[in-house]
């Protein structure tokens, strides 16, 4: 079984969606899209009828409940029906049950079965947003840290999604930690092309998937959120010109060809 993502585009480009159970990468420097790819992986998951934990390290709850309400996204109407709950790790403050007060890995996974006992019985996706906020000042645990996240609640029906955001350095430095222990790798790019800034995602590895190997360009839109768009090695003309006008032009070089081979005969 798959899991759609909720981005417009994407599960094209891993076979239907993610396979249950899967913990999926998520990578890219800073604004590529990983927090908002998640967060439509979040709401799909309410859509499609399960319970739904959102871990997040780097903003607080009401910065994640901001940004998906940009994009019509009701994730406060989810957490009223008990549908989803986000652990804050950000703030750090005793009052709400749900925030996190130590960033360890042994917190986070009591935190996450925790909430999970709490959203009850079924199915559940899971967005721990960032991991690698996890091992920012140890980056030799990476991989014994993912190891033990995937393993512990493998057993809970829960399907992952983690984010990572580390410097290249680090990684030569200790190996790709989270990267070797997950099941798949989507990463996003930037680049500044013509003076405007670019965003793209391939996917790097999906086990059991036979994935796209292809770039695809992705747009951020307000209201809309995040759009998965064509192979970016496809020609402008290809991807802008009506099928009518190809065909047109297609017709027309037959035509000339014919009259060639016609007048050579
Ligand atoms: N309403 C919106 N309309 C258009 N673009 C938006 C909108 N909201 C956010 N963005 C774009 O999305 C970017 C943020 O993406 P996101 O938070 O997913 O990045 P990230 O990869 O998680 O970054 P970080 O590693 O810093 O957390 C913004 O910098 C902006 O360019
Ligand atoms: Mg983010």
């Amino acid at each position: 079984m798959r899991l759609r993502t909720g981005v417009k585009g994407f599960d094209d480009l891993v076979a239907g969606g993610i396979p249950r159970g899967f913990m999926v990468a998520v990578v890219g420097e800073p604004g590529t899209g990983k927090s908002i790819f998640s967060i439509h992986f979040a709401w799909q998951g309410v859509m499609d009828g399960q319970k739904v934990i959102y871990v997040t390290t780097e903003e607080s709850r009401e910065s994640i409940i901001a940004q998906a309400q940009q994009f019509g996204l009701r994730f406060e109407k989810a957490i009223e029906n008990k549908r989803m709950i986000i652990i804050d790790a950000l703030l750090k403050d005793k009052s709400d049950r749900w925030n996190m007060i130590e960033l360890t890995i042994e917190e986070l996974l009591s935190k996450i079965i925790e909430a999970k006992k709490e959203l009850g019985y079924g199915d559940a996706r899971v967005v721990i947003d960032s991991m690698s906020a996890f091992w920012l000042d140890k980056p030799a645990m990476a991989r014994k840290y993912s190891y033990l996240v995937k393993r512990v609640l493998n057993k809970w029906n829960m399907t992952i999604i983690a984010t990572s955001q580390y410097a290249i350095s680090t990684s030569f430095g200790f190996g790709f930690g989270i990267e070797h222990v997950a099941d798949g790798i989507i990463r996003f790019k930037k680049i500044v092309k013509g003076w405007e800034l670019k965003r793209f995602v391939i996917v790097e590895k999906m086990r059991q998937t036979p994935h796209s190997l292809r770039v695809h360009e992705v747009e951020i839109r307000d209201r809309e959120g995040m759009v998965v768009k064509g192979p970016v090695s496809m020609s402008k003309e290809e991807v802008v010109l009506p099928e009518k006008v190809v065909e047109g032009v297609k017709r027309g070089i037959l035509r000339k060809s014919l009259e060639e081979t016609l007048m050579e005969g």
